[in-house]
């Protein structure tokens, strides 16, 4: 008896979880943007809601939840109920290098479900036009040369901002004194005013500001330049060999989304990564699309967890003080 009650249950809750699942989305959905309005994040979120907005046919609201170098935005959804409504948009930073640095009150893998790999981007190394270099080696010897470390900005520590200045202090031997915002959106505002001396930035959040002439670019962090800048050598060019760095982004919703609505969440994102004017607006943006074989969410899920076995132990060696 007991079991056939157990059955009818299981029964029932499958039924009410397909019949969910059919009808999402039913009403607007939110994408939770970890950083400030105007950042890369957030120009990629609202970029893809857009679009996604056309596939799923409900209206995408972008909710910016800051500090904590995105920790705090990416908890609002591990924390959401698990019902497709609450989509996070998260990176390198957030959704790996923060594991590593943060005592965090949730799993990064365990507790998000993955839902798609996003567009990447090389890192730039920019600084405010006062600088008194022209080329990447002028820079790092200025930097070298200085009585006191200059100031970068990062949007946290743990930020994709941050991390490559780590890694940039790393490679070249300088120090730099990081001065942490709620985003790279507005510690571009404190380099184009010149109250910061550089950011080791997203290509995507940099090279409107760099064709403006408002900061100056030194190199890209990859092996290739990128197409939509073919003026910005990359570090190989410039002096700083296999100095080489990605961002990439994702998509995340809390753990026990049903799998039909993750399925939904992925179709829609990736219609909207297929779309030609989607496309053209990431590129100009400097921004990379990923492999169409690597769209599924198994595909990001794998991927996150090689790159928190990549980069955590580098972080921990870090030893990065979090207040
Ligand atoms: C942002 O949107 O502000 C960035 O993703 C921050 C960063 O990680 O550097």
């Amino acid at each position: 008896m007991r079991r056939t009650v157990l059955i009818a249950i299981a029964a029932v809750l499958a039924f009410y979880s397909i019949a969910f699942a059919d009808n999402f989305p039913s009403r607007p959905f939110t994408i939770v943007v970890p950083f400030s309005a105007g950042g890369p994040s957030d120009a990629m979120a609202r970029i893809l809601g857009e679009r996604m907005k056309m596939a799923l046919g409900q209206p995408v609201l972008v909710e910016n939840v800051t500090g904590a170098a995105g920790s705090i935005g990416v908890g609002r959804v591990v924390h959401a109920a698990p019902d497709g409504y609450t989509v996070g948009i998260g990176h390198l930073g957030t959704n790996v290098a923060n594991g590593a640095i943060y005592k965090l009150n949730y799993d990064l893998v365990s507790d998000l479900e993955p839902v798609v790999l996003l567009p990447s981007n090389p890192m730039i190394i920019v600084s405010k036009n006062a600088v008194p270099a022209k080329t990447l080696k002028e820079l790092i010897a200025w930097l070298k040369a200085r009585p006191a470390p200059a100031t970068a900005g990062t949007a946290g520590a743990g930020s994709g901002s941050h991390i490559a200045g780590l890694y940039f202090e790393s490679a070249t031997g300088i120090q730099l004194q990081y001065v942490p915002y709620r985003g790279t959106g507005p510690a571009m505002n404190d380099l184009i005013a010149g109250q910061i001396d550089l950011i080791v930035d997203q290509t995507s959040n940099s090279i409107n500001q760099v064709r403006a002439g408002t900061i100056r670019a030194y190199a890209v962090t990859d092996a290739k330049r990128v197409d939509s800048a073919p003026d910005i050598p990359t570090t190989d060019e410039a002096g700083l060999p296999g100095f080489h760095m990605t961002l990439w982004s994702g998509l995340w919703v809390p753990k026990g989304t049903p799998k039909e609505i993750v399925g939904k969440l992925n179709a829609a994102a990736v219609d909207a990564l297929n779309d030609p004017a989607v496309r053209k607006q990431f590129e100009n943006l400097g921004l990379q699309m990923p492999p169409p074989d690597r769209l599924t969410p198994q595909a990001l899920g794998d991927w996150q967890k090689a790159e928190i076995k990549k980069w955590w132990p580098m972080i921990k060696a870090a030893n990065v003080k979090v207040d």
